[in-house]
């Protein structure tokens, strides 16, 4: 059954450790994702963004895939299924859709905006037993071949946001989406260290996941960094490992590729880096 991520992430919060969000793009990044926490023994968000659950068939669709996959292949860990990134509308899908939590990215509107749509989806949330995490400051990324750098939040508009309820808060630090450019200053614990004061026992995430050198993870999880998401990187391996299965030229003579076979490489490949971030995120075995 799906949980929502505010028990997982305040224990973790406690424990001094984070839970991994992996973004889900098909059923093998699922499964792949899936068993490796069980393997593990590790609580694991799955992340779908808008285009993500389109591109899945639907949020509803994305909610049956899941649940099935929870009971068929018997995952017993802690999994929470979150909306990434979503506008007001899509997390009022999500809630009806089943998922069980979500992430309002109110951080482009003014802030008496974002404080006011907040609040309406945290009740929304809350009575239906839903997780739900908010943005403050906008996590840079690449955008028409040009890398935004991340904005770093103000410590008293988190502040703010988090008095509204949310169960989690992703406060910029200078993270961005995607690789880090050449130029990159790395993330900005002054501002982590000030947003962690003003806002105590709340869960932080960091957006951003891929790239950033394992002694930064390390040091933001010890300032109160409780989830850390990860995309580019799980599509970096899959693409790395079904190229050279493509490469190598297996396809069966005539016949094309047998889509299981063309996947399993790709499929090995996620579960490596879900592992890999596991452990360096200090879930294993905190299920
Ligand atoms: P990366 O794609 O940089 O790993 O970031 C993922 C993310 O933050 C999703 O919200």
């Amino acid at each position: 059954m799906l949980v929502s991520a505010a028990e997982m992430l305040k224990k973790a919060k406690a424990g001094h450790y984070a839970v991994g969000q992996f973004n889900i793009n098909n059923l093998e990044w699922t499964k792949a994702i899936l068993q490796t926490a069980q393997e593990l023994n590790s609580p694991v968000i799955l992340g779908v963004s808008e285009g993500a659950g389109k591109y899945m068939g639907g949020y509803k669709t994305v909610v049956g895939m899941v649940n099935g996959m929870l009971e068929e292949l018997g995952i017993t860990v802690p999994v929470a299924l979150h909306l990434d990134h979503g506008t007001y509308d899509h997390c009022y899908k999500c809630l009806a859709a089943g998922f069980s939590s979500i992430m309002f990215d109110g951080s482009h509107y003014p802030i008496e905006e974002n404080v006011a749509k907040t609040t309406e989806l945290v009740k929304a949330a809350h009575e239906k037993g839903v997780s739900i995490e908010a943005e403050v400051g906008a996590i840079g990324g690449e955008e028409d071949g040009v890398i935004g750098m991340g904005e770093c939040a103000d410590p008293e508009e988190c502040k703010k946001i988090a008095d509204l309820g949310v169960d989690f808060l992703a406060a910029g630090i200078g993270n961005i989406h995607g690789k880090y450019p050449a130029n990159w200053k790395g993330l900005s614990f002054e501002t982590l260290d000030a947003v962690q004061k003003r806002t105590g026992d709340m869960p932080l995430v960091l957006h951003g996941g891929t790239g950033i050198p394992a002694d930064m993870i390390k040091k933001a999880i010890s300032l109160g960094v409780a989830k850390i998401n990860v995309n580019t990187e799980c599509q970096l391996a899959f693409t790395a490992a079904t190229r050279a299965y493509i490469e190598a030229g297996k396809d069966q003579q005539g016949k094309g590729y047998d889509p299981r076979k063309l996947l399993a490489p790709g499929f090995e490949a996620i579960k490596a880096t879900v592992k890999e971030k596991m452990e360096l995120f200090g879930s294993v075995g905190k299920a």
